[in-house]
């Protein structure tokens, strides 16, 4: 039997990440689609990729909906998610229900903190994996996908009970962390080198370390009007705006998943000149996404920072006093677009 990838939120990471998954051995890969859906079920993603080239991805089923993905009655042995993260907007772990059935891994592509826990609430006895990729990809028209630059992606299973306080591991966790080395293999097969295989704690590690970057990069460039990482990161003023916020993030971690950052994590310092010398003139999304009016990722990337900083005692006031005013810009923001459709 084939392995089944469904990937679910197939725009620009899922779309990439299945690109590649389609060429693994003996595995299929399929869409589910929202407003792309007529342009890849007629021609498919076009890819492009400077480590990969071109290609045509054809997914085996392109769905239009969750409901005509149940109508398909296939059983997948992965769902990867990937989504906008917007618990404000809309619970999408519900897509999935009827989908998931047992043997059946959830994979989370997501960028933010807290992602896993909906999916694991809904999904008690399902394999819950977590992903964090640095990849930067965009869908610049529909079923065209840009990859840019970077693959990495580092996955580990969503096993909370092993936490402080946990009660210890439970017979089901070989097959999650199994799972999760499947998917890390295949990944690495089909070309991402840089796919990398980690523990529940290590990955939540991971997690917080991306949001050094996305809690420092993404906000600032909205509430900067605009400006790219690189013009922020060598801005002097900024510069030491975006240092505080990366330190802010990196000394909270370890005070909220009870263990010190692993060593091999780079520095704020690292991080920031690595971006200062990134010249790709590149946005963060959370820009792009205000400019065209959408909804940003406010809630996982600085909302459940500061609410699991709270639960343990901390203030996270460099992000506290961006998430609050940001988000009262995008309710205004939402507001006046709604009074001037009446
Ligand atoms: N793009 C990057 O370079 C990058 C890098 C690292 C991490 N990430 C993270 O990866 C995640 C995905 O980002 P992305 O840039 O790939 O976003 P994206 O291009 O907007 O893709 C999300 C896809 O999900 C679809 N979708 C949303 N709700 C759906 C629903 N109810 N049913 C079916 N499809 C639905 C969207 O359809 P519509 O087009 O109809 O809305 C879209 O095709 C985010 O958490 C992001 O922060 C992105």
């Amino acid at each position: 039997m084939p392995t089944r990838i469904l990937i679910v939120g197939a725009g620009a990471i899922g779309a990439f990440y299945g690109s590649r998954l389609a060429c693994a051995a003996n595995t299929t890969v399929s869409a589910l689609c929202r407003s792309n859906f007529k342009a890849v079920r007629d021609h498919g993603f076009k890819v492009t990729s400077p480590n990969y080239g071109e290609q045509v991805f054809k997914p085996e089923y392109v769905f239009s909906s969750p409901e005509d993905a149940r109508k398909a009655g296939v059983k997948w042995d992965y769902l990867l998610v990937a989504t906008k993260a917007l618990p404000d907007v809309s619970d999408d772990s519900a897509l999935i229900e009827g989908l998931v059935s047992d043997g059946t891994s959830i994979i989370l592509v997501q960028n933010g903190l807290g992602v896993e826990e909906p999916y694991k609430k809904r999904f008690p006895k399902a394999a819950v994996l977590s992903a964090v990729t640095i990849a930067s990809a965009a869908q610049p028209s529909h079923g065209v996908i840009k990859h840019n630059r970077w693959t990495r992606i580092s996955i580990g299973p969503y096993l909370p009970h092993l936490d402080q306080g946990g009660s210890g591991s439970k017979p089901d966790d070989k097959a999650v962390i199994d799972s999760n080395k499947k998917i890390v293999y295949l990944l690495q097969e089909v070309g991402i080198k840089d796919a990398e295989s980690y523990s529940h704690a290590g990955l939540q590690f991971v997690r917080w370390h991306k949001i050094a970057i996305n809690a420092a990069m993404n906000p600032s460039s909205v509430l900067s009007g605009g400006l790219g990482n690189q013009e922020m990161s060598l801005d002097p003023e900024i510069s030491r705006h975006l240092t505080g916020v990366m330190n802010e993030v990196l000394e909270t971690a370890p005070k909220v998943l009870g263990k010190p950052l692993p060593p091999k994590l780079a520095t704020v310092e690292q991080l920031l000149n690595s971006t200062r010398k990134n010249s790709s003139g590149s946005k963060p999304s959370m820009w792009l996404d205000w400019e065209k009016g959408a909804r940003m990722e406010l809630e996982v990337i600085l909302g459940n920072p500061i609410r699991l900083a709270r639960q343990k005692g901390c203030e996270m006031p460099r992000l506290q006093s961006m998430y609050a005013l940001l988000k009262a810009a995008q309710e205004n923001r939402d507001k006046a677009k709604g009074s001037s459709r009446l």
